[in-house]
């Protein structure tokens, strides 16, 4: 067999970029960890004027300042031998309202990947995995990697383009986020619509708890509330909109829990079905952002399903046909994509 040493320098070339991007999710974490980046942003600094800002040892800093001028995070100047971030990288690691704020997606990373082990078993055995097993770091780290884009894109695009829901949460509404997790979009729209009522549901209790606190430290006691409960049972009646979250192809049972949410909806009201990005076919898929879910799904989404009754595993990519059949054949009469981002669609079905 002849190689192309063309073919196969691309393919080295393509090693190297990610086997820096690997250990990069440990670096990013420290910066994050640290407030390096935050710091930062504040003006060009040394190595030595940095680790004073931030009380950390100016050696280990200088490494790490090193591994961040070199994957292109942070700027270097050779001649005043100063590290600064240029308003794109203040905008995507220093800044955590904007709407790109990346390290909560490093921290999900780091945290999937001590599941590693475990899940090489799983291919073996083909046992589950539950959310609630995994690191810290995922829960964690899930929230603030999504509630930017949450923050972004919910309530200018995703609310805005069902079927007047968006009149409902104004004039006062009921509504259920289920598979809430840390209650990052519950919150958001708490915030936005005051005249409407919000009760978040996830089987995780340690998400829960963590979601109560944010809601207290919000001032949304009286208004939110959170509560450990499996989406196939989930309590109340007339929801006048649920909404899930990223979550329901994490499911074993998506139908029995798209069945729950049709008992539980007004007869008017509205499901919004919010799930990664992803086309039909496989060969679709075959990109940046299908590497990125495709194997988030390997270690979280997948045998978290597989852990639960049923087990369906319809995995992150599953597309929007598969959606389908899963909600209508739940008994839900009306289902479309209602809008989408480049790493979210958005479905709205009705009863
Ligand atoms: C990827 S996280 C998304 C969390 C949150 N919706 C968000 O967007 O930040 C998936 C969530 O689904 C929850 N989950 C998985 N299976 C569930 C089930 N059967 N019932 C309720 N929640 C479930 C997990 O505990 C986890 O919080």
């Amino acid at each position: 067999m002849a190689l192309d040493a063309e073919k196969l320098n691309t393919f080295l070339g393509q090693f190297v970029t990610d086997l820096g991007a690997a250990v990069h999710a440990g670096m990013v974490v420290i910066g994050e960890r640290l407030g390096l980046y935050k710091a930062l942003a504040g003006g060009p600094m040394t190595s030595s004027e940095l680790a004073a800002n931030t009380g950390t040892d100016e050696r280990y800093l200088r490494e790490w300042l090193s591994s961040q001028a070199a994957g292109g995070y942070i700027t270097y100047d050779a001649g005043s031998h100063k590290f600064s971030l240029t308003e794109e990288q203040a905008f995507t690691l220093a800044r955590e309202d904007s709407p790109a704020y990346l390290p909560g997606a490093f921290q999900l990373a780091l945290g999937a990947l001590a599941a590693v082990p475990r899940i090489a078993d799983s291919f073996r055995s083909g046992a589950g995995m539950g959310w609630h097993e995994h690191d810290d770091g995922v829960f964690h780290g899930c929230e603030k990697f999504f509630r930017p884009g949450y923050a972004a894109n919910l309530m200018s695009s995703w609310i805005p383009a069902l079927h007047g829901v968006k009149e409902k949460l104004e004039t006062g509404a009921r509504v259920a986020d289920v598979g809430c997790g840390l209650g990052a979009s519950t919150i958001l729209m708490a915030k936005a619509f005051p005249n409407s009522r919000f009760f978040g549901f996830d089987y995780h209790d340690k998400s829960i708890a963590a979601a109560r606190e944010s809601a207290r430290r919000e001032g949304l006691d009286g208004r939110v509330s959170f509560d450990v409960s499996p989406a196939k049972s989930f309590p109340g009646k007339d929801y006048d909109f649920v909404a899930v979250f990223d979550c329901l192809h994490d499911m074993g049972d998506p139908v029995g829990a798209a069945r729950h949410v049709r008992q539980s909806l007004h007869p008017d009201g509205t499901w919004m079905i919010v799930e990664p990005f992803a086309n039909d076919q496989l060969k679709d898929n075959l990109n940046p952002v299908g590497r990125v879910y495709y194997s988030f799904s390997t270690l979280l989404c997948t045998p978290c399903s597989r852990s639960q009754e049923v087990g369906l595993c319809l995995g992150a990519q599953s597309g929007e046909s598969r959606m389908r059949e899963v909600v209508t054949s739940a008994g839900f009469s009306r289902f479309r994509r209602a809008t989408e981002t480049p790493f979210n669609l958005v479905y709205e079905a009705r009863p």
